[in-house]
């Protein structure tokens, strides 16, 4: 036989063996066999690369890493979805459908808990995967999602096609792969969904493929190609893709609140986590008729599962010390899995929430997780306490360094007063690296605490002086060459961050992220922001007295201006961002209110993309508002501004918004 037929022969038998293993879910060869047909495949394509093609299952094994993924815009933005608590609001879903359209029916899908992807293909070949991103640019992960079987590499179809579906990681993979990561003492993922976001953000292929993700697809994109959505789904199985077994077709609300107690009672044994189901209506002709809101589509609603209510112990209380000094108290709990991961602490706020639910040290509790806010203790079930449990006390001396604690009058916080605490120390650094902050890749939590203890890192010039301790570093286990070199790289970019941003990572008390960048437009220099005296500042709008004073007494402490000094010398931005000239940024002038839960951005890069275009966010709705950005989830404040008839967009527009302008401005 010519290698050429070999090859070809090959090639469908591996696809066939790959389908039915990884799309329906029971493999007619064992293992080995497959490897060796793989084998001979790679052998041939070696000694004939002419003849290896891009559907090639080889292509699979993963190519050459990347540097870093390149920015895709979507054809069509990626949509999310409005959300339904409750039998009621399915039901007031309906009826708005109803009013607009008769004659329809609904596809009922799983909400697969993983993350969203876009994958084109052209003559019939796979040539993209993209990321959601803030749906309007993703990331393109082309090479990544090759590596997944489920994703076929070709498909019968030549005309360009789009489909959309959700990669997630099985919980067996997911299992499998914290079993590895605990023997080797590296941190555990948190739940399958982290895990796969983590796992298809690599920028190896190959280590993508030892992740063992999948995928179910949604969405045909090409909307023309059949009446019904179910339909289309079906279309797409047939070409090879995988769907969702527990797909279905209801025709009535009614039925549709069935099925999703039927769901709800399987939900655990599940292969994958789901965190609630999609309801669709069927027919795609009436989608233009029933149409979206500012937010989401009207044809299509997902019912979240309420959030998951776990029972443990409460083993014991300890005291958290931040860095501003606030002492707050911890339970220690039995560890439980809520709502996808595994929980061991949560927050017990202060006294007198404590001393309010009657808290006691071996109670057992309800605990609660939504999302991914901190776990909470609902209530204390006090019908099975045996009498042996301890009552909360708050604590009376600092736990790190044991000076007496205080609660100012009318303030629910206990503080440690001592400046040189350790525990504020790390709190302080922790901060300094975080988000929001400097933003500093790779420097998180642990390895911070863990150079603090070492002594290596004990204030934030020590830091940028990291790189000093190199080979002490590569001796150190858990860290290897490359994330050495990645943190020490991300430690000098860091290097070129605005000013705001170094002055919001000082920690100096009242001074958040927005403060510092109202004191960086006025005073746009270090040395200008450390010479304002409390007047100067206190003329600045939305600086107060007690703002202007932490500021004036933090820039007096010489120990603190011999850092600022050293900082300086290690070459650090001295410079706030340019703002943009006032009258012709986007956002110029206006008064904006961000309501809900936004995906892409955190509430304060929300803030400060707004203003550096000019706008200024304000916190209520009222005339004066000129625009709402509408999140996830959003209420009470999306409802007055559509009563008020203010301009509303959600986030794929801001984020459109924003991204136009500051590539205008920087091509300017
Ligand atoms: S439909 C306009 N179907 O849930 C249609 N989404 O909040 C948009 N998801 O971003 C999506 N399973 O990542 C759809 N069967 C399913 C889904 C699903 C999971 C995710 C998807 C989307 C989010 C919507």
């Amino acid at each position: 036989m010519n290698p050429k037929t070999k090859i070809e022969e090959l090639k469908q038998l591996i696809e066939r063996y790959n389908y039915e293993y990884h799309v329906l879910d029971n493999p007619t060869i064992s293992d080995q066999e497959y490897d060796q047909l793989m084998l001979k495949l790679n052998r041939l394509e070696t000694e004939y690369p002419e003849l290896k093609t891009p559907d090639s299952p080889t292509n699979r094994i993963g190519g050459m890493a990347l540097d870093k993924f390149v920015k895709v815009t979507h054809d069509q933005p990626m949509l999310s979805l409005g959300n339904a608590f409750s039998a009621e609001e399915l039901i007031d879903f309906d009826r708005k459908i109803q009013s607009e359209v008769s004659d329809y029916s609904y596809t009922v899908e799983l909400k697969i808990d993983g993350l969203s992807v876009s994958i084109k293909y052209r003559n019939g070949l796979l040539i993209q995967g993209a990321t959601r991103g803030d749906g309007v640019v993703g990331e393109d992960i082309t090479e990544n999602i090759k590596t997944i079987s489920a994703i076929p590499l070709k498909i019968p179809i030549l005309e360009p096609l789009e489909v959309r579906g959700e990669i997630y990681m099985p919980k067996k993979a997911f299992n499998e792969l914290n079993e590895q990561k605990a023997a080797k003492g590296e941190a555990l993922f948190k739940n399958p969904r982290n895990a796969a976001a983590g796992s298809i953000r690599q920028l190896d292929p190959q280590l993508v493929r030892k992740r063992r993700l999948s995928v179910f697809v949604y969405y045909l994109m090409n909307r023309e190609m059949t009446e019904s959505h179910y339909e289309a789904l079906k279309r797409l199985e047939s070409w090879g893709f995988k769907i969702n077994p527990y797909t279905k077709q209801c025709p009535s609300i009614e039925q549709v609140i069935q099925y999703i107690d039927e769901i709800s009672t399987i939900r655990k044994e599940l292969p994958y986590d789901i965190d609630g189901i999609v309801i669709k209506v069927d027919e795609i002709g009436l989608y233009k008729k029933i149409g979206a809101t500012v937010k989401f589509p009207k044809w299509a609603i997902a019912y979240k599962f309420p959030a998951e209510e776990v029972e443990t112990v409460l083993n014991d209380i300890t005291f958290q010390v931040g860095r501003t000094g606030v002492v707050k108290p911890v339970a220690e709990l039995e560890p439980v899995m809520v709502s996808g991961s595994l929980v061991s602490r949560a927050t017990l706020h202060n006294e007198d929430f404590c001393l309010e639910k009657d808290i006691h040290i071996g109670d057992h509790v309800l605990i609660r997780k939504a999302g991914e806010i901190i776990p909470e203790v609902l209530r204390v079930l006090k019908e099975k306490r045996l009498g042996n449990e301890v009552k909360f006390q708050m604590a009376s001396h600092c736990p790190k360094c044991a000076t007496k604690l205080i609660r100012k009058e009318a303030e629910a916080d206990h503080y440690c007063p001592n400046p040189e605490c350790e525990a504020r120390h790390i709190e302080g650094l922790i901060h300094f690296a975080s988000r929001d902050a400097y933003n500093i890749e790779g420097l998180g939590e642990a390895i911070l605490t863990d150079l603090f203890n070492d002594g290596i890192v004990k204030n934030i010039v020590d830091i940028f002086l990291l790189k000093e301790h190199y080979d002490e570093l590569i001796e150190r286990e858990g860290f290897g060459k490359k994330s050495i070199d990645n943190l020490v790289a991300a430690i000098e970019a860091s290097k070129k961050n605005p000013l705001d941003k170094w002055l919001f990572g000082l920690g100096i008390r009242h001074v958040g992220s927005k403060i510092a960048r109202v004191i960086t437009d006025e005073y746009p220099t270090i040395d200008q922001v450390m010479a304002a005296s409390e007047a100067e500042l206190l003329r600045i709008s939305d600086v107060g007295v007690v703002i202007a004073k932490s500021i004036t007494d933090y820039f007096r402490d010489l120990h603190n201006r011999e850092q600022i000094d050293q900082l300086k010398k290690l070459g650090l931005n001295q410079r706030a961002s340019e703002r943009a000239p006032k009258g012709n940024a986007v956002f110029s002038g206006m008064n904006i209110v961000l309501t809900g839960t936004l995906e892409r951005f955190t509430r304060s890069e929300a803030t400060e993309l707004i203003e550096r275009l000019g706008g200024k966010v304000v916190g209520s709705v009222s005339k004066k508002t000129d625009l709402i950005v509408a999140g996830i989830q959003a209420g009470s404040k999306l409802d007055k501004g559509l009563e008020l008839g203010i301009r509303i967009i959600e986030e794929a527009e801001f984020s459109q918004m924003v991204t136009n302008e500051s590539n205008e401005q920087s091509s300017l």
